[in-house]
């Protein structure tokens, strides 16, 4: 083939080829015209070549030149035309995007609203002078009921109104008598016991944790929950202090506007002693017990009756928390629905 003719079919590929890629409208479209003209196998740049043995051999190397030469370009016009499309992918996204819109927020857990209530009144109580204690929540017999005058003939002490655990026996080293059946705490009046047991008077503390009845849940019952227990253990301690803490104490949580009423009532550990009911709205809702420290208990413990007293309460932590947030079922602290727990 002439040298002439060459050039000239050369030149009507370079020009195909770059009018191909230029018009390719995605990457199907420019892969098509990839194969069409750079194919390994039946491309037309590799037809072109094989042009290349039929120059006399006088001009072959211009036509060799020149070959090379259009090849490079034609590399070049699909390089670019692969460039063109993917920026246009990544500017499509970044036109949809709208920095002025908000994100999504964070969702922050926080300490459950019974948690909050807990720290809070062990605040309050610590202000007063009492020190926050704790106690196990699986019990013996002696810390639960013996202890605080609760003989085995007592209703309180019916299987059916207790979690006994049914195959755990305390063991020695324990606290407990070795062998002696267990139960979930009932109240966290046993937690006097131990302080007791372990100090001399005088004694300042409160207590708060969880305590276990098999009650049904209603507005105002649950299986579990949570008592503040209140000891004050001094010389000549009287009824007038235990009414003049438990009322600053509830003034401190529940504002200054509430009032507390006492009503004679009997508790073993306790004479006299009184339920403790705070104002809701119309009506009155009892949030716990108190009394002076029964002397049977002060004895059981090793302190000598005739020479110290005290008061002691305990006060349902839900029933407070509920009051001050104005929850009307106190079974909404325990179903774990995120919508009522962000409230608080
Ligand atoms: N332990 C009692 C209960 O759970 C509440 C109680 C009453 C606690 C009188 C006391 C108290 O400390 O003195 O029903």
């Amino acid at each position: 083939m002439p040298l002439a003719d060459f050039l000239s079919q050369l030149a009507e590929l370079e020009t195909a080829a770059r009018e191909a890629f230029a018009a390719a409208a995605d990457t199907h479209a420019l892969e098509a015209a990839r194969v069409e003209f750079l194919g390994a196998k039946g491309g037309r740049l590799k037809a072109a070549q094989k042009g290349l043995g039929t120059i006399p051999p006088a001009d072959k190397p211009a036509a060799g030149q020149r070959f090379n030469a259009v090849k490079t370009q034609i590399d070049a016009d699909f390089a670019a035309a692969k460039e063109r499309l993917a920026s246009a992918a990544t500017t499509g996204q970044a036109a949809d995007f709208d920095p002025t819109t908000p994100g999504t927020p964070l969702v922050l857990g926080h300490l459950h609203p019974i948690t909050q209530t807990i720290e809070e009144l062990k605040d309050i109580m610590g202000r007063l002078g009492f020190s926050a204690t704790e106690g196990p929540e699986i019990e013996d017999e002696w810390h639960n009921f013996e202890a605080l005058n609760i003989p085995a003939s007592h209703p309180a002490r019916d299987p059916l109104e207790n979690f006994y655990l049914a195959t755990a026996e305390s063991v020695a080293g324990a606290g407990g008598t070795p062998g002696a059946p267990l139960l979930l705490r009932s109240q966290t009046s046993t937690v006097q016991i131990r302080v007791m047991e372990n100090t001399r008077p005088p004694v300042r503390i409160v207590s708060l944790g969880r305590v276990y009845r098999p009650d049904t849940a209603d507005a105002t019952h649950y299986p579990m929950f949570h008592q503040i227990e209140g000891l004050l253990i001094d010389r000549r301690v009287t009824m007038a202090d235990l009414k003049s803490v438990l009322r600053l104490f509830a003034t401190s949580y529940l504002g200054r506007d509430v009032h507390i009423r006492f009503r004679p009532s009997f508790f073993p550990f306790t004479e006299p002693s009184v339920e403790v009911d705070m104002q809701w709205g119309e009506h009155w809702i009892e949030f716990g017990g108190a009394g002076m420290v029964d002397p049977n208990v002060l004895s059981a413990v090793g302190y000598n009756p005739d020479e110290v007293s005290g008061f002691a309460f305990g006060l349902g932590v839900e029933r407070l928390c509920a009051r001050r947030h104005h929850v009307t079922d106190i079974r909404e602290f325990y179903k774990n629905d995120v919508r009522f727990l962000h409230q608080f």
